[in-house]
Parts: C-alpha cells; sequence; structure tokens
C-alpha cells in the first residue's frame, strides 16, 4: 500500500534535521569563539558554557532524525539509491561526520569541561591544545556537510 505524501514528507523532515545539526554545529562553532576569547582574558563565562552544553544534545536529535528520515525514504524507494555513486560517497561522509562527532568533537568537549573545572580559566597548555583540535573539528564538519549537501543535491553518477 502506498501512503500519499510520505516521501516528501521524509524529505521534508530530512531537510529540517540538516537544518538543525548543521546550523547547530555552526553555533556550537562560534560559541567556542567567544568562550575561547572570555578565557583568553581569565574569565569562566558560565552562563555561555551552561547554553554551550545544551548544543551536543540538538546535534544528536538532528543525526538521529537525519538517519530515520534517510532510511525511510530508502525504505520507500527499495534501496534504489544505494546503487548510486553520489549515495555510496555520501553514506560514506555521513560515517565521517558521525565519528568526528564522536572521537573529536565529543571527546575535546569532555576534556576541555574537566581542565576548567579543576585550573583557572587561561589559554595556555592543555586548553590551547583542546582548542586547536576542535577549530579542525568544526571547520571538517562543516566542510562534510557541504559536500553532502553537494552531492544529495547535484546526483551525479
Ligand atoms: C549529514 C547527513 C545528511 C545530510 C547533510 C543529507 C542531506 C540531504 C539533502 C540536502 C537532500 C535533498 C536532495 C534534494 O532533494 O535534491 C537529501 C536527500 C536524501 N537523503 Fe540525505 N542527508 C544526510 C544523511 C542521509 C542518510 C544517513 C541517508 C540514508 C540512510 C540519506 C538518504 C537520503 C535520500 C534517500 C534522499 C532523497 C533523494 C531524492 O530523492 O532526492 N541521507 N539528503
Amino acid at each position: 500500500m502506498q501512503i500519499p505524501y510520505l516521501f516528501p514528507t521524509f524529505l521534508m523532515l530530512h531537510l529540517t534535521a540538516l537544518v538543525l545539526m548543521a546550523g547547530t554545529t555552526l553555533v556550537d562553532y562560534l560559541s567556542y569563539a567567544s568562550l575561547w576569547k572570555s578565557l583568553g582574558q581569565g574569565e569562566r563565562p558560565t552562563v555561555l558554557i551552561n547554553m554551550m552544553d545544551k548544543l551536543p544534545r540538538v546535534i544528536g536529535i538532528g543525526a538521529a532524525m537525519l538517519i530515520l528520515t534517510g532510511i525511510g525514504m530508502m525504505i520507500l524507494t527499495h534501496g534504489v539509491f544505494g546503487e548510486q555513486i553520489w549515495f555510496r560517497i555520501k553514506f560514506g561522509l555521513v560515517i565521517l561526520v558521525i565519528l568526528n562527532g564522536l572521537l573529536i568533537g565529543r571527546q575535546q568537549g569532555v576534556k576541555l569541561r574537566r581542565i576548567l573545572d579543576n585550573s583557572e580559566p587561561d589559554l595556555t597548555g592543555e586548553v590551547h591544545k583542546v582548542k586547536s583540535r576542535l577549530g579542525r573539528f568544526h571547520l571538517t564538519q562543516l566542510l562534510l556537510f557541504l559536500l553532502i549537501i553537494f552531492l544529495s543535491v547535484f546526483k551525479f553518477n
């Protein structure tokens, strides 16, 4: 049985999830830029840090929604995209987004909060290393999003 408008509904939710995940990643990047500025001045911006602690959950909800709606569209199209080159590359890049998020973004975020809980706010030593790793993490994530969107829209084969 075919349910009318199910595919466009999944696609709409897929794009909403993309906005949620990629947009929040950008907000995360901008928030870190403010955090580095405050730490450089020897300040600990508690309100900003509390707000930043909520972002990974929003990114996670976006990621889960992207994957579920993506799988939904695959089922509705009987996996036809799975045979196309653009989709295989896209899938590989999606795995990279997830791995980069879990192995670099999350770990470095947790590490930074542990350092800040145990020392005075500054931008030297270990914090400096975390700062450059997180900078590379955000740049990689945003570039991967751009590449995935490019592949999804042009669908070259
Ligand atoms: C970071 C993750 C992802 C991003 C940024 C993303 C982005 C996009 C975009 C922008 C489109 C719209 C293309 C268009 O309408 O022209 C799209 C469509 C689609 N995506 Fe994703 N996607 C992601 C993850 C996934 C995953 C994990 C799957 C499958 C498991 C998937 C399956 C699909 C399918 C089947 C379409 C419909 C293609 C069509 O009929 O136009 N996506 N995606």
